[in-house]
């Protein structure tokens, strides 16, 4: 039988105490102004939840995956924008942990993992969402440094990002096989974080566009070897999408804590709505979901955590927490009835919220799609 151990209950309580006293009170101020909430960030560094995963000599908590899934749906719950930073924050450690150099860890991963910095994931263009090995940013060496050309598209937390993990097209190689990974510091000559888009949900977190103009970059910057940016970039979204079910379950349980408090005390017909049994069936759907969910993502932590394969199983637990997430919310909106449809109920910016995480670290069509390639090929 799986028990999580005294620490990961300790963390996960610490946590919860910490996202419901600190964070919760400002979420809904921070989606209504969209403010991206760099003190959550702060003392989440002091906390050790910026870099979970990542050792202590590299500057991170050496808490492991499954304590990362526990305090990512502890923050999700209390503000969803928080949680995404969070979650992108880990998704950049991730390649330079385990593909950089000790100086590049150093240099660029020790800042990220304590919090002290914030990392962006590169990957997405204009013209290559799902299909990520079209991407066409240009990195040519001319000496000793690669310039890069080209544009990238939503690229979360780009507004503060200090370090940004880039994947852009080095060698004559058509497709998947043409990609390297680059590390590129705010501030390279040529960069250019364009404006934050004005999004439906997650308002508080930062998504940009970025232009490489004649962008200079180190050629020590590369991560890996030439080559190596594609299949980098998947073993880095396989631990992102573990932490993509994190953060749906989190707002998935926050969904079904707030349908369940309004479905006590809303009285129609002469009685709680809880009374009656089309909300219960929702209410039970829920918690069999996010039950469900939670042990879909553990079990790809705990792949995670003994080193084992696990892209199967994280997108198996992405496509299972965000869908879920999704229909979650969707019930709870629907128990609060009008209500649930003005912003003043938290409901309304949850199900919002919910809605990208079956579209970004992947689509659900994608999830299938590796899901499906895993049996086929
Ligand atoms: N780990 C390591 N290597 C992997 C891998 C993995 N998980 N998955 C694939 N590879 C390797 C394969 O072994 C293969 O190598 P060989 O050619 O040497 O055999 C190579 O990569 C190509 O693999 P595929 O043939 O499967 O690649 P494909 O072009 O058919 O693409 C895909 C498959 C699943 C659709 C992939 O393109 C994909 O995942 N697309 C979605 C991209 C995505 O998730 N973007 C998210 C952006 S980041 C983000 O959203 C962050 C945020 O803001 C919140």
């Amino acid at each position: 039988m799986f028990e999580l151990t005294d620490e990961q209950r300790m963390i996960r309580l610490m946590v919860r105490e910490f996202a419901r006293e600190q964070i919760a009170p400002a979420a809904a101020e921070h989606d209504r102004s969209a403010v991206f909430p760099e003190e959550n960030l702060r003392a989440m560094g002091e906390l050790g939840l910026m870099g979970m995963m990542i050792e202590e000599r590299w500057g991170g908590a050496g808490a492991g995956a499954i304590s990362y899934v526990l305090a990512l749906q502890e923050i999700a719950w209390a503000c969803a924008s928080t949680a995404v930073t969070m979650s992108v924050n880990n998704l950049t450690c991730e390649p330079i942990y385990r593909h950089g150099t000790d100086e590049q860890k150093k240099r660029f991963l020790e800042p990220l993992a304590s919090g002290s910095g914030l990392g962006a994931f590169a990957i997405t263009e204009p013209d290559a969402g799902t299909d990520a090995g079209s991407a066409r940013l240009k990195a040519e060496l001319k000496g000793k440094q690669y310039i890069l050309n080209g544009a990238k598209a939503f690229i979360t937390n780009g507004t503060h990002a200090t370090v940004f993990v880039v994947i852009a097209r080095t060698g004559g190689q058509p497709g998947n096989r043409g990609l390297s990974a680059f590390i590129v510091e705010r501030g390279a000559p040529g960069l250019i974080i364009g404006p934050p888009e004005k999004k439906m949900g997650l308002r508080a977190s930062s998504t940009v566009p970025l232009t490489f103009e004649d962008c200079a970059v180190p050629a020590e910057n590369m991560l890996g070897r030439e080559g190596e940016g594609f299949s980098i970039a998947m073993q880095a979204l396989d631990s992102g999408r573990i932490g993509i079910s994190a953060q749906a379950i989190g707002i998935a349980r926050a969904a079904l804590d707030e349908a369940v408090e309004y479905a006590k005390e809303r009285k129609q017909f002469g009685r709680p709505i809880a009374r009656f049994q089309a909300i219960q069936w929702m209410i039970a759907n829920a918690d069999r979901d996010i039950e469900a969910a939670q042990w879909l993502a553990l079990h790809a932590a705990a792949l995670k955590e003994q080193g084992k394969p696990l892209t199967r199983e994280a997108s198996i637990a992405k496509l299972f927490a965000t869908e879920a997430a999704n229909r979650i919310c969707y019930d709870a909106l629907q128990i609060h009835g009008g209500y649930g449809y003005i912003q003043d109920y938290k409901i309304e910016r949850l199900y919002r919220d919910a809605r990208v995480t079956t579209i970004y670290e992947g689509t659900s069509e994608v999830q299938r799609i590796v899901i499906a390639n895993n049996l086929l090929k």
